[in-house]
């Protein structure tokens, strides 16, 4: 190599290290820190596919080995329930539930800058995977939160239950819609639940206290069918026409009512999609049938029995023959007060004012586990550390930053202590 080039790499190397490495020095410590080795570690297991919930069961236990907690998993209905137990000084107060969900929906890598299940991290601290943000964040968070007050000899007088359920995603008919009929749910004795929560953009957090309900509606269309030369008048794709038209007029409306509703109030506010539609059985045969499946949620203003009613219309105005089946069609959403009579969210709500941040209270544009945990008289509190974050659930590139996630450590050591510590009332 010849001297000038030599003096050139000297010149390069320098100049790029002496640019580059406080910024990733760092980076290179936080990457080092035992929470976001164990983040990373958990968002590597490709929790999309449920064959692949035994190795998150396995982490988990491990975990809890490490930590120091009980450990225990349930399969009320064939998937694993996981629930890792730090049992307090008064075990017989109502304990506190940490709860977060193990699985998580796909990713297509072709949509991905970064694979999916890789928790890449870039220069920026963001880490990328599926899960970053839905939920496997802040099952990481409770971990170590949890670790933390073990470590300062705290005494906690109400026993923690961190729960990892599998099936969120697709409705928790094997997850908490089964285990919480279970006698092994009860004998956990839940006073009260911190569940899955936003990310909001701003300084401000999110706590919901109520979710909208969800419908799954399978509609189905007939009419004569025969040889695709034919040209018969009672089609089933004509009422498949009139009945896509009279959902998306309602559809138009709920989009123009959207478009004045900020993030917090996202909640209050019905949605409708059609997300499949399937018929057909080849390209010369008149199919009989079309079905359309939609997926509706409404807040808690709407009424339900008018909801059902408006559904049957679209059913009648599509044609005779249509039929309508209920895939899923929750009729009532409980609400957890977010006032003085709830002493848990007076504790909640304080301690986040002390740490100098402020809460927004809304309604839950999904339907989450809490859901049903609020359903049976427990009161339960969507809440996620994720302040200056662009919400990306479901979508491609999900992640979180990693100063966003560490802190959200801190956030739930004086949060878990302070529900722990809340006497009888
Ligand atoms: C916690 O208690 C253990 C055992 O009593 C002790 O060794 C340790 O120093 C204590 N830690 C703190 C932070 O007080
Ligand atoms: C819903 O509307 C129906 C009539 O459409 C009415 O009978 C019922 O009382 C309403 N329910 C509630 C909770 O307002
Ligand atoms: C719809 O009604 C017409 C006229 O009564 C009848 O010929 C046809 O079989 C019906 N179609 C279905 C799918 O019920
Ligand atoms: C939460 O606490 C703040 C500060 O005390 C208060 O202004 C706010 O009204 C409380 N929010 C609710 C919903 O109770």
């Amino acid at each position: 190599m010849a001297y000038n080039n030599l003096l050139l790499l000297f010149f390069v190397l320098v100049l790029t290290s002496a640019s580059m490495s406080p910024v990733s020095n760092e980076l290179q410590q936080k990457l080092k820190n035992p929470a976001v080795v164990k983040f990373r570690e958990y968002l590597r297991i490709d929790t999309s596919r449920s064959e692949h919930l035994h190795q998150a069961v396995e982490f988990w236990k491990r975990q809890a080995s490490e930590v120091g907690l009980d450990f225990a998993v349930y399969f009320p209905a064939g998937k694993p329930v996981c629930v890792l137990t730090r049992v307090g000084a008064n075990p017989a107060l109502p304990s506190i539930m940490l709860n977060s969900h193990m699985d998580v929906v796909e990713a297509d890598p072709t949509e991905w800058t970064y694979p999916p299940f890789a928790a890449h991290v870039d220069d920026d601290g963001n880490i990328f995977a599926r899960g970053t943000q839905d939920t496997k964040d802040i099952a990481i968070q409770y971990l170590e939160a949890v670790r933390r007050i073990n470590a300062q000899n705290v005494t906690l007088q109400r026993t923690i239950h961190i729960t990892l359920m599998p099936d969120e995603e697709t409705g928790g008919f094997q997850g908490i819609r089964p285990f919480i009929k279970t006698p092994e749910f009860k004998a956990l004795n839940i006073g009260f639940a911190l569940d899955e929560g936003g990310a909001s953009p701003t300084d401000d957090m999110f706590a919901t206290y109520q979710d909208r309900r969800a419908w799954s509606i399978a509609i189905t269309v007939n009419g004569v069918g025969g040889h695709g030369s034919t040209m018969a008048s009672d089609v089933a794709i004509k009422k498949l026409q009139r009945l896509i038209n009279v959902m998306m007029e309602y559809r138009e409306m709920l989009e123009k009512a959207l478009e004045s509703a900020d993030k917090a109030t996202y909640g209050l506010y019905p949605t409708l999609n059609i997300d499949m539609i399937n018929g057909g059985m080849a390209p010369n045969v008149i199919p009989e049938t079309f079905t359309l499946v939609a997926d509706m949620r409404f807040p808690p203003t709407e009424n339900a029995t008018d909801m059902l009613s408006l559904v049957y219309s679209w059913a009648a105005f599509a044609g005779n023959g249509t039929t309508v089946k209920f895939l899923r069609r929750e009729m009532e959403s409980l609400a957890t007060p977010i006032d003085e009579s709830n002493p848990y969210w007076v504790t909640m709500n304080k301690t986040i004012t002390d740490l100098g941040y402020r809460l927004i209270t809304g309604v839950c544009p999904g339907t989450t586990d809490m859901f049903d945990i609020r359903n049976i008289g427990i009161p339960a509190i969507g809440f996620a550390p994720e302040r200056w974050t662009i919400s990306r659930l479901h979508q491609p590139n999900e992640y979180l930053n990693i100063d966003v996630f560490l802190e959200g450590i801190d956030i739930y050591v004086p949060l878990i202590t302070n529900l722990a510590n809340l006497p009888e009332k």
